[in-house]
């Protein structure tokens, strides 16, 4: 198979607050498929960036009395103890507020404007808009900050950009009895010009129509739901909404953000830039390199793959895919939408409020991060739905799956192939050679599960395999063997068999415990185990490195 090019990122999280418990799952998700692709041998960027402007951030600074830029600084300085600590493998981490990200968002929005007649014209046109104003604070109020009634279910207390409740998108205008979430007073409504990008032009419409629904770049559930997005729709108050509508692209100052250009006072809103963000980063990493950018992003063989959670797909597959075609951009390959994490029976976790479960204390606790990545993998099948952990499914998992099935098959095996045969393998038999063929087999259907990200089933499979070898394990008892006269050479044969199936099975779970796998490596002195390499026996005469436990279980007490 030839080499891809694979440019695979994560949603920026807001620099407002430390990782919770769900933007790990979403990290780990992603490491999973992007170490996957790489033990195919092809060569993946995989980055991400604080997404670091907008009034939230504005104002969260003021309130701890620090600059925004210090503010966002102090933020960034906390990520690499999570990604390290959950060995997520990032190749450049950036901020949607250096430089490149500034230089990159004002060329994109100067495409978008100064499309000529030829093309259509441009997509960027000035409206005045009511919107509501803090008379208390003597600002414009961000969406985020106008809370209210949502139009369409009712739900109390959501936030004036959409509904966490049913998914609605809408205008905070349209909330019912709202208030300043800043000052608590009722807004006022006053006169602003906005730029708005015009994705209700035809050309968008046309454009994202086909690409929402052509089955090539969304999960089948979520283009079902982007379609409704374009239909004409009636509102609860008998109006009807237009299907889709232009994007309101600016604030006011005072806002931390990018400035539009030739439009003093104007800035970019949070949303526009953040996913340029994105180019930012990679752009920040390939100069690091000293390769082109230009170059890279423009290539007809570079996929684009964008890893998301079910909140934010409209700016993924509207907005986004948009405003990289009209700059005249190459547009993602695919967005990649998971549902939510809860945690104990669906308990939400808010933007900005953890649960119980902080990752941080998770490792402080010393508790193994790869339990985790695996309990989460084993949750994850690819598609767009929520997900619940739960602290005794993690502790089954771990214990009787992870370390009961497949942990054990080394353990029972390795002791005596170093006490009894200085470290070295010998051949395999009959019996043994048929079981290793079910594992050999198993391999590519297990790589094609991490491939279409169902790690769910794919871990399913590695442990029915692990119930294949524990069962021969168990009926060929080496601990009997080993006091047996005469019975050296077979206990070296079921032994040898054993560590090869460790070996096949450590190949299968290497994308979910990459460390464990470069454990693994270095006690069976092999090369970095792929797919493509696992067909190889290590073969007799091979010499493996002496045994020391490689995980632990999961004390009750920790949880
Ligand atoms: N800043 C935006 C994304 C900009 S992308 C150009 C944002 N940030 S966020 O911090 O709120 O969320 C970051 C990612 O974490 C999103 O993909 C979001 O869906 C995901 N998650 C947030 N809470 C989550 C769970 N409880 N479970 C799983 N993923 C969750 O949105
Ligand atoms: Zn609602």
């Amino acid at each position: 198979m030839s080499q891809r090019r694979l440019f695979v990122t994560t949603a920026l999280p807001y620099a407002n607050g430390n990782f919770h418990i769900g933007h790990m799952m979403e990290y780990i998700q992603a490491d999973i498929w992007v170490r996957f692709q790489r033990m195919q041998g092809h060569a993946v960027n995989f980055v991400c960036a604080d997404d670091t402007h907008g009034a939230p951030i504005m104002i969260a600074a003021e309130k701890a009395g620090k600059t925004p830029q210090q503010f966002v600084a102090d933020i960034a300085a906390g990520r690499s103890q999570y990604l390290d600590g959950f060995h997520i493998g990032f190749d450049n981490w950036h901020s949607t507020d250096a430089p490149e990200n500034h230089a990159l968002a004002q060329q994109i929005y100067r495409d978008l404007r100064d499309l000529s007649a030829d093309q259509g014209g441009t997509l960027i046109e000035r409206k005045t808009i009511e919107q509501f104003f803090d008379l208390e604070k003597n600002m414009f109020l961000p969406d985020r900050f106008i809370k209210g009634e949502c139009p369409k279910c009712g739900a109390k207390d959501q936030y004036g950009d959409n509904c966490e409740n049913c998914g609605a998108v809408y205008a905070p205008t349209d909330l019912k009895n709202p208030y300043s979430g800043l000052s608590g007073a009722t807004p006022v409504l006053k006169h602003a010009e906005h730029f708005f990008f015009k994705l209700s032009d035809p050309r968008c419409v046309e454009f994202l129509q086909d690409w929402t629904q052509n089955g090539t770049h969304l999960q089948p559930e979520v283009a079902n739901k982007v379609k409704e997005w374009f239909s004409v729709r009636s509102n609860p108050d008998g109006t009807t909404s237009e299907g889709l509508g232009d994007w309101d692209i600016s604030r006011d100052a005072p806002y931390f953000g990018i400035e539009i250009p030739d439009a003093p006072g104007k800035y970019f809103y949070v949303w526009l830039d953040a996913p340029i963000g994105y180019l930012a980063s990679l752009k920040n990493l390939l100069d690091k390199r000293g390769e082109s950018f230009d170059d890279y992003i423009a290539s007809p063989d570079v996929e684009q793959y964008h890893f998301i959670g079910k909140d934010i797909v409209t700016f993924h597959t509207l907005f986004w895919p948009a405003i990289l075609k009209f700059s005249g951009r190459k547009t993602p390959d695919k967005v990649f939408v998971h549902g939510f994490l809860t945690v104990n029976n669906g308990e939400k976790m808010s933007k900005s409020r953890g649960t119980g479960l902080d990752p941080l204390k998770y490792l402080k606790l010393g508790m193994n991060p790869e339990w985790l990545r695996y309990y989460l993998a084993a949750k994850l099948n690819g598609r767009n739905e929520d997900i619940d952990f739960n602290a005794e499914d993690f502790m089954a998992r771990v214990n009787s799956d992870l370390v009961g099935k497949y942990i054990n098959i080394a353990s029972r095996a390795a002791g005596f192939i170093s006490k009894r045969f200085e470290g070295k393998l010998g051949a395999v038999s009959a019996d043994g050679q048929a079981l290793l063929a079910q594992l050999q087999n198993g391999l590519a259907a297990i790589a094609d599960l991490f491939d279409q990200r169902d790690y769910a089933k794919a871990l399913r499979d590695a442990m029915a395999l692990a119930d294949r070898v524990n069962e021969y394990v168990d009926a060929n008892k080496p601990w009997e063997l080993a006091k047996k006269p005469d019975m050296d050479a077979r206990l070296q044969d079921v032994c040898t068999t054993c560590i090869e199936a460790f070996r096949l099975l450590s190949t299968m779970l290497k994308p979910v415990l990459p460390q464990l796998a470069a454990q693994v490596e270095s006690f069976l002195k092999i090369e970095p185990m792929t797919f493509n390499n696992a067909a190889k026996p290590l073969g007799a005469g091979h010499v493996i490195g002496s045994y020391t436990h490689l995980m632990q279980r999961v004390d009750e007490k920790m949880l």
